[in-house]
């Protein structure tokens, strides 16, 4: 595992939109899978800026998202697919065919899941994993539990991540309580996994993510066993574990 330590958000998100920006120039067909919430926004940001100035080139790039609340589709606004376009896709010349997101509107989870993993493989895999770290360990929405889940399924979301994502809602019930999820399996089999961290609040869990034993407890703990993963996290994040970098 490697870190890059970044000054602060800005830093970071150049940091990982560098590493991402290499990426498509050298594999311009990459399978990009991508992450959304408050930490890669400011990546996806430095993307566009650099797509609008010529320097990056979306035509053949392929998406596959993370993670989808289930009940929600792209006419809600708190849907991930919703964040996707109005973060990213819309700014950018990526094929919308090319992009995808576990649907959220499908009810028949057995159905979504299969289709989800089978859609992953036929892509040939991914090349290039973004993440970012959930307050209690979770990666996409891998929640804590007592052994790491394979590929796609319906997940019954914790109530640290109700809370947590509870800001991006009016009131809390509007939070959905089931999203679907690429498991761990699928993250695991991504060529390259870039994390984002940033801020004070997540000091404690990268250390335990990744000082810690790897445990399906804290479930991005798993990450350090990944061939090639990297963390872009910023000073505050690192705060906890500033001896063991540099
Ligand atoms: C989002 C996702 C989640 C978030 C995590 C951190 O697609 O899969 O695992 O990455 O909850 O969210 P933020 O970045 O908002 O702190």
């Amino acid at each position: 595992m490697r870190i890059i330590a970044a000054r602060d958000y800005n830093h970071m998100s150049r940091q990982a939109a560098n590493i991402i920006s290499a990426q498509v120039l050298l594999k311009p067909n990459c399978v990009l899978g991508l992450a959304t919430g408050s930490s890669p926004i400011g990546t996806y940001k430095q993307l566009i800026e650099w797509y609008n100035k010529g320097d990056i080139d979306f035509r053949q790039v392929k998406s596959v998202n993370l993670d989808e609340y289930v009940g929600l589709d792209y006419t809600s606004n708190q849907s991930y697919i919703y964040f996707m376009r109005s973060n990213f896709f819309d700014h950018i010349n990526i094929d919308p065919a090319n992009t995808n997101v576990p649907c959220g509107a499908n009810p028949n989870a057995e159905e979504e899941c299969e289709r989800y993993d089978a859609l992953i493989h036929s892509l040939g895999g991914i090349d290039l994993q973004l993440l970012g770290l959930g307050p209690n360990g979770h990666i996409g929405f891998n929640e804590p539990d007592d052994h790491f889940t394979k590929g796609t399924h319906k997940v019954a979301l914790s109530d640290a991540t109700i809370h947590a994502n509870k800001r991006f809602f009016e009131r809390e019930e509007d939070v959905p309580r089931f999203a679907y999820t690429m498991g761990i399996c699928d993250i695991m089999q991504a060529e390259r996994v870039v994390m984002v961290v940033s801020g004070e609040s997540k000091a404690g869990i990268v250390r335990e993510a990744f000082l810690g034993p790897v445990t399906p407890q804290v479930p991005a703990s798993i990450l350090q066993l990944h061939k090639n993963f990297t963390l872009v996290a910023d000073a505050a994040a690192l705060s906890q574990m500033s001896h063991t970098y540099d």
